[in-house]
């Protein structure tokens, strides 16, 4: 899909892309990289390599809904995987544009729409797979929107990646404790959201940052059952009936 342009082209493409603005995805667009200085490295596809192989590799027949675009990478590998239909939202525009050149210049068929997360109602379908990554840690209300995705998006799997910081173990916790029992909540292991007033790497819409049992506990909480964790920050989960609020029996392979 990747095309490489004669020179006049390829300036008239480097003012384009640079036009934008500052991009956080690294594309390779006709040989331009768009973020070749990201302070993690080529971004998002060392994160991508993490877990690719988690995701059916003919997505023939799928439909695929990205939230938080921004981009495009993870929309255009859906499709370069044979997804029937990829649907990328993201509520900031300059992101938009940057997906909507991305998209001319591979040649690749994705709807973009302006949307944010809290309005998912409106998109009035569901899809086969739901990508949320990277997007629940600049969220004010992170669990309303996990409880919007299981009501009115998701049918089957959800591809969720977040930031997350404290401690990376779980243990088991009962369904209930008294009312005098305080010391689990000493516990480095309990269920956390690191709430950031402030900001956090000099990003003020960092909001809410989970340590690895809380964000467990809250797709599961929504909804979701954890089918596989391939990479620190990524689960894959399936939605399972129910309302939101119910508590789901998890298996992490
Ligand atoms: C850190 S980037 C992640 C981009 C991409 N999903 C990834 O994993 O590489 C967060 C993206 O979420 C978008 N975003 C943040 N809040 C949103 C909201 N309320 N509704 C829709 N998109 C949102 C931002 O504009 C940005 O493009």
């Amino acid at each position: 899909m990747s095309r490489s342009f004669p020179d006049a082209k390829s300036s008239l493409l480097r003012q384009r892309i640079d036009a934008l603005g500052e991009w956080f995805h690294n594309l390779n667009l006709a040989g331009i990289p768009t973020a070749p200085n990201h302070f993690l490295g080529d971004y998002p596809r060392c994160k991508w390599e993490g877990f690719a192989h988690c995701l059916p590799a003919d997505l023939s027949g799928r439909t695929v809904l990205d939230i938080g675009c921004n981009g495009g990478f993870y929309a255009i590998e859906m499709k370069r995987r044979g997804a029937e239909r990829v649907v990328a939202i993201d509520h900031d525009a300059r992101y938009l544009a940057q997906a909507r050149l991305a998209t001319e210049v591979l040649d690749v068929e994705i709807e973009l729409r302006q949307l944010s997360i809290y309005d998912i109602k409106r998109l009035k379908e569901k899809f086969d797979l739901v990508l949320f990554l990277g997007v629940f840690y600049h969220l004010r209300h992170p669990l309303l929107a996990l409880d919007l995705i299981h009501e009115h998006v998701a049918r089957d799997l959800l591809v969720f990646q977040s930031m997350q910081r404290g401690s990376e173990e779980v243990s088991h916790l009962d369904s209930d404790y008294p009312f005098s029992e305080t010391s689990i909540f000493e516990q480095r292991d309990f269920p956390v959201m690191y709430f950031i007033e402030k900001s956090y790497s000099g990003d003020p819409t960092n909001w809410w940052i989970p340590n690895r049992a809380c964000a467990e506990a809250m797709l599961r909480s929504a909804g979701f059952e954890i089918v596989a964790h391939p990479e620190t920050e990524v689960f894959i989960c399936r939605r399972c009936d129910g309302a939101p609020g119910d508590f789901f029996e998890t298996t992490i392979l």
